[in-house]
């Protein structure tokens, strides 16, 4: 046999035993056949390259080389294989937990929604939702504050630079929306009472960051519109809600204050240790409010409510620095 029959016998013969190797103690057997240094079809190999002339003897040694490097690479691979069983792809167990990825999770502010929405929701209240970007009317004018209300200055909200007003519409002042409130004007101009919604999600404040304060945080606006709604009913959703949420142990205040959309208002603490802590508004929904999308406060009263989401999860977690929040540390966030 000359030296390329040979040298292509033993790849064939070597290639096709480590394929069919099934274990790493099969697989061994057949290093010891191909790849042995001192007996086996490796030595045999050698023994031709000995025969060959010796003018030849370079040419033919580097051809030695390269089969017997195309084999060792090749049993290495299936060692490799062999020894991680459960990683290859014949050998899968689905039913196994994944080790190598941790799950996500969602914001703790995300899941104090989820919870808001479930327990609000067994009151009977369904979700609404309103723009984030609002014009003046939706925010201030139709809720009666007056043009020379002090919460209308530039200096207190986020507005929009004229240049960005809806193109073809009338140059109406655009602002990032400074509460939900907007979203009562929302649903009361698309629907008849009676009414029964919260809507939640991100207000706008240039207020000075700090651990209680941020420039944008979350409300939970509630509106109940129907023919006999009371501030007996306002207190008493107000009071199961943060029980439901918090526990117990809270308790609730209610404080008279005075807010341009309500008639009375209220403003709410709750108890954290010894101290109190504001987390809202609330009161009976001022005529005017009722008269400018139509409806007859003679007719319909209402009560009307907006929380911040924030301080409810605050306290629930024990978190004094609502700037956490906002950070996206995963320290902070796995712990939920
Ligand atoms: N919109 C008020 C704020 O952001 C909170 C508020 C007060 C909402 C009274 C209400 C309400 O619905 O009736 O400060």
């Amino acid at each position: 046999m000359d030296h390329n029959a040979a040298f292509q016998a033993y790849e064939t013969a070597a290639l096709s035993a480590i394929a069919a190797a099934t274990d790493a103690a099969g697989l061994e057997k057949v290093r010891i056949e191909f790849l042995g240094k001192k007996q086996g079809q490796l030595k045999d190999l050698q023994a031709v390259v000995g025969k060959v002339a010796a003018d030849q003897r370079p040419a033919v040694g580097k051809l030695f080389n390269d089969v017997r490097d195309k084999v060792t690479a090749a049993l290495e691979e299936r060692q490799k294989l062999l020894e991680k069983p459960k990683k290859s792809l014949t050998a899968i167990d689905i039913a196994l937990p994944g080790t190598e990825f941790k799950l996500g999770k969602r914001h703790p502010l995300t899941q104090t929604m989820e919870d808001f929405k479930d327990i609000i929701g067994r009151f009977g209240f369904t979700v609404a939702d309103g723009p984030e970007i609002e014009d003046e009317y939706h925010n201030f004018k139709a809720l009666n504050i007056p043009d020379d209300h002090p919460a209308r200055d530039p200096l207190e909200n986020f507005y929009l630079s004229t240049a960005s007003y809806a193109a073809g519409q009338p140059l109406q002042p655009r602002l990032l929306r400074s509460q939900t409130s907007t979203v009562q004007i929302r649903v009361m101009e698309q629907q008849q009472p009676p009414i029964r919604i919260v809507s939640l999600g991100r207000v706008y404040r240039p207020d000075t960051i700090d651990a209680t304060h941020s420039c944008m945080f979350h409300q939970m606006e509630g509106l109940m519109i129907g023919a006999d709604v009371t501030m007996a009913q306002l207190k008493t959703v107000l009071r199961l809600f943060a029980t439901t949420y918090l526990g117990q142990d809270v308790t609730i205040r209610f404080r008279p204050s005075f807010f341009p959309f309500t008639e009375p208002s209220v403003e709410v603490d709750m108890s954290w240790g010894k101290d109190w802590l504001e987390i809202g508004g609330a009161g009976m929904v001022d005529p005017n409010v009722l008269k400018a999308v139509g409806y007859d406060p003679e007719v319909v009263t209402g009560f009307a409510f907006g929380l911040g989401i924030e301080r409810f999860c605050m306290r629930r977690h024990q978190i004094k620095d609502i700037r956490r929040f906002y950070e996206n540390d995963v320290r902070f966030l796995a712990q939920f």
